[in-house]
């Protein structure tokens, strides 16, 4: 059900690795209605993930770059106002990975070389990118940038280990830099707390399945899915969102305003 959002609007869509990434869901959603795009992951995810697949079916062109790399930010940002023929309209930020997490590392017994590179690909890509489009004048006037988050930013989940600080910091980078890009150009910068979904990196956090599920419970909605994250995305990508900024918003069918529910204790 397309309604032309995004019509002639330019974007670039970082993160989609697979079918099940929400990267993915949402450069469809953003084709869809009316968005031209440029799709773009790690040099390594290129290899092994299905990203020109999706660039195949979409148009789009595919540009590496690792979010770490102010350099292949900068060519990134160029190259995309190359093809596009122009600023860039939005920015989705969807990368994350930790090595602790990875190597099953306790949070007390974390490698603290391991939690930087986290927080570097987790956190830090989305100050340089934001720093990188700055100085490149790469964003059009109302345009929109948008990163996903979770709420472990605010409460503890103890599988979540270090991400949660990585998240943290995210939000925190949305606010800080929301500011100066909403006074200088008139940006928007918020993140989005989605619900646990199925994905390579959710799929990554210990006992994934009973997180998924406790939270499907605890929720009115039940857990917001990847096409529904996508939806939303796009209406912060729109002209219907121009006075949204600097904000950490919810998008997990109620679970975050929820303290108890009958239905996770079987009353
Ligand atoms: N899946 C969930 O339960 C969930 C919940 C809330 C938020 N999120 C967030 O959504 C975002 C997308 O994750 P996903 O669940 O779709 O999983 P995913 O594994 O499909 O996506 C993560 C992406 O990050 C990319 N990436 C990793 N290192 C990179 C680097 N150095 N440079 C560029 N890209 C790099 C990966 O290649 C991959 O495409 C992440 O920020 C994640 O934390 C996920």
């Amino acid at each position: 059900m397309a309604n032309n959002l995004l019509k002639g609007k330019k974007g670039i869509i970082f993160g989609a690795l697979d079918e099940q990434s929400i990267a993915w869901k949402i450069a469809e959603k953003a084709v869809e209605e009316g968005a031209t795009i440029v799709l773009t992951n790690a040099p390594v995810a290129l290899r092994f993930g299905q990203l020109q697949a999706l660039a195949d079916k979409l148009g789009a062109q595919v540009i590496p770059a690792d979010a770490t790399s102010t350099e292949d930010l900068e060519n990134l940002l160029s190259k995309s106002m190359e093809i596009l023929g122009g600023k860039i309209d939005f920015i989705l930020h969807s990368v994350a990975m930790s090595i602790n997490v990875r190597k099953n590392k306790a949070y007390t017994d974390l490698n603290y070389e391991w939690m930087q590179k986290t927080f570097d690909i987790s956190a830090i890509s989305f100050h340089k990118l934001m720093q990188s489009a700055l100085k490149l004048d790469a964003i059009n006037d109302w345009g929109s940038i948008v990163a996903l988050t979770y709420i472990a930013a605010q409460r503890v989940f103890p599988d979540y280990n270090e991400m949660a600080e990585s998240k943290a910091l995210l939000e925190s980078f949305a606010r800080s830099f929301g500011y100066h890009f909403g006074s200088q150009k008139k940006v928007r910068v918020n993140t989005i707390s989605q619900s646990p979904t199925w994905t390579t990196a959710g799929a990554g956090i210990k006992g994934f399945q009973e997180f998924f599920d406790y939270a499907d419970k605890m929720s009115p909605l039940g857990n917001a899915s990847a096409e529904s994250c996508a939806d939303y995305t796009i209406s912060l990508f729109s002209d219907l969102t121009r006075m949204v900024t600097m904000q950490n918003l919810y998008h997990d069918g109620g679970f975050s305003t929820m303290g108890m529910n009958p239905a996770v204790i079987g009353l």
